[in-house]
């Protein structure tokens, strides 16, 4: 109960953060000291609100706010990133992109703006970021389940499900399915286009086969949830709540190998060589990075001899694959761009770049679900290997 005062008292708060903060001034300061248990502001009586013009700049009382200062350095608040910019010159954000790039968009989509819940109804104003009455309102306060674009359900998320309903990518394994069905494995298809999951899908990837967004090639059997250690099962958890900087100090707790941000990298405990390199001393990370890159040159060697175009991938530019012109294996400048996107797309190949991307684009993939993102990628090799010379070698498939 006191979880929902406060987060009615957050709600407030934010609204006054939209505003720009002079006018509901005295809102704001009723609700500090609620927020720290403190006698209901109403035993009380608030003090005159002073005018807006007559309140210097200086005394906004943001330190008040729980945790402004918290958000405001969070990439939740950078109002220069291209995630909040992107339509700008469109004006508007569509209703496809709406729920995640926008708080009208998400307050949409989730129904805190009186329309109905489960779906984004109109196109969002361009301008916003994601402040506090996006992830605090009388609809987040009950949310707990959040539905993949796989059509796959995930009930009593508690908290996270705020987070899994942004970072959850707006692809799956169905929508490969559709777009490659009836059509020959190895044969190149000019009506396909590469398939992008999307960008940070960590809650799709912490739940593994429950939310199958990774393409799960049939016959295989994948893992679900990654069960870690209590507490740091939930996003908030291992994250800051409103920095959502990773807590390394409390992973340092139990895994040795971490002193700073970059060595969360190092993590490391199992024994398994998921990589086949022999080599006790990397990091779980650097594991899932070999296999990305043993994946990646598998689907160059199957472009060149079983599509027949060279294939190259760009970290940034999307459609992150382009035709190889030169065939120097790099990204070139000039080959990075849009009008040159890889065409020569088979079934086989597009299977295998879209985990490719879905593993690339979750920098986080190997403390969200290690055991998912190796099985992706180690299925994607073995497939691509059925028609040239790559295959696991010594690396273990978890
Ligand atoms: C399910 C939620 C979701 C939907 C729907 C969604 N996005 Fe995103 N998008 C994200 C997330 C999360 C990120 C954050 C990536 C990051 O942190 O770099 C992102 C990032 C981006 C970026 C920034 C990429 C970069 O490299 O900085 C662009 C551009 C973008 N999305 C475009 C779109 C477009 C266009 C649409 C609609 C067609 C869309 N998104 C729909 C969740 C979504
Ligand atoms: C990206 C989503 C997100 C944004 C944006 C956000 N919060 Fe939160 N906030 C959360 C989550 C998740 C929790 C934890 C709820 C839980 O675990 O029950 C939380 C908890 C809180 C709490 C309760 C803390 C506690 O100890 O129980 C307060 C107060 C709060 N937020 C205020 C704010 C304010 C003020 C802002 C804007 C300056 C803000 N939040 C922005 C997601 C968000
Ligand atoms: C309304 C959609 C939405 C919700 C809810 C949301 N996020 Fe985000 N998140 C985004 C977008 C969009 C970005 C990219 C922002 C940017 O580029 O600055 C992002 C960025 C991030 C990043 C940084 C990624 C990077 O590229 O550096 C982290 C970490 C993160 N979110 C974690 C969380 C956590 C944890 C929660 C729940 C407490 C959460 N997010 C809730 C949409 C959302
Ligand atoms: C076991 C701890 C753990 C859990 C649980 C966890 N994360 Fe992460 N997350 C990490 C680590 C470690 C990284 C990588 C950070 C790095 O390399 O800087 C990361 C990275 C990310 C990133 C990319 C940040 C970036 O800098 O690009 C996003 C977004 C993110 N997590 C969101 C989430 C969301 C949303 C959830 C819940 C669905 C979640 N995480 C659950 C540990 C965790
Ligand atoms: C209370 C102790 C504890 C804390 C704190 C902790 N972990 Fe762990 N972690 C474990 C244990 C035990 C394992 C191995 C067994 C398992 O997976 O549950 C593990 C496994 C892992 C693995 C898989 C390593 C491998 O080689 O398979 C990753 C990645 C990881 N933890 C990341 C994190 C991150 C990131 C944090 C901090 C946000 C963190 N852990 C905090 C105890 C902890």
């Amino acid at each position: 109960m006191i979880r929902q005062e406060i987060r009615r008292g957050a709600a407030l708060a934010a609204t006054s953060v939209l505003a720009g903060g002079l006018v509901l001034l005295a809102p704001l300061s009723g609700i500090a000291p609620r927020a720290q248990n403190a006698p209901a502001p109403a035993a009380t009586p608030a003090p005159a609100a002073p005018t807006p013009a007559a309140v210097p700049e200086a005394s906004l009382p943001f330190t008040a706010v729980p945790f402004y200062a918290d958000w405001a350095s969070s990439p939740h608040a950078r109002r220069g990133a291209e995630a909040f910019n992107h339509w700008n010159a469109a004006g508007v954000i569509p209703v496809e992109c709406a729920k995640c790039h926008s708080t009208p968009g998400f307050q949409d989509f989730l129904g805190a703006d009186g329309s109905p819940g489960g779906a984004v109804d109109r196109p969002a104003p361009i301008g916003t970021v994601i402040t506090c009455v996006a992830c605090h309102n009388n609809k987040t306060v009950e949310l707990t389940t959040v539905v993949f674009p796989s059509g796959q359900v995930a009930i009593n998320q508690g908290a996270d499900a705020i987070c899994m309903t942004c970072h959850q990518g707006v692809e799956s394994v169905n929508s490969v399915n559709k777009a490659v069905a009836a059509l020959a494995d190895d044969t190149v298809e000019p009506k396909l286009e590469f398939i992008n999951v999307h960008y940070r899908a960590a809650g799709a990837m912490l739940l593994g086969t429950q939310a199958k967004a990774g393409y799960e090639y049939p016959g295989k059997t994948y893992a679900g949830r990654f069960q870690h250690q209590a507490p740091y099962t939930r996003c908030t958890a291992c994250h800051e709540t409103h920095t959502v900087a990773v807590k390394f100090k409390d992973c340092a707790g139990c895994h040795r190998q971490v002193s700073d941000k970059a060595s969360l990298r190092k993590i490391r405990v199992s024994a398994i060589d998921y990589d086949g390199t022999a080599n006790a001393d990397e990091g779980l990370a650097e594991q899932v990075d070999h296999q990305r890159a043993a994946l990646l040159k598998a689907i160059g060697d199957y472009a060149k001899t079983v599509s027949g175009k060279p294939i190259v991938y760009d970290l940034e530019e999307f459609p992150y694959f382009f035709v190889d012109l030169n065939g120097n294996g790099i990204a070139d400048k000039d080959e990075a761009k849009f009008p040159n996107r890889y065409k020569s797309w088979t079934p086989r190949l597009l299977k295998a770049a879209y985990n490719y991307q879905f593993v690339t684009k979750d920098p986080g993939a190997f403390a969200h679900n290690p055991l998912y993102a190796l099985q992706l990628l180690d299925d994607s090799i073995a497939d691509l290997g059925t028609k040239i010379p790559a295959g696991l070698g010594a690396a273990k498939r978890p």
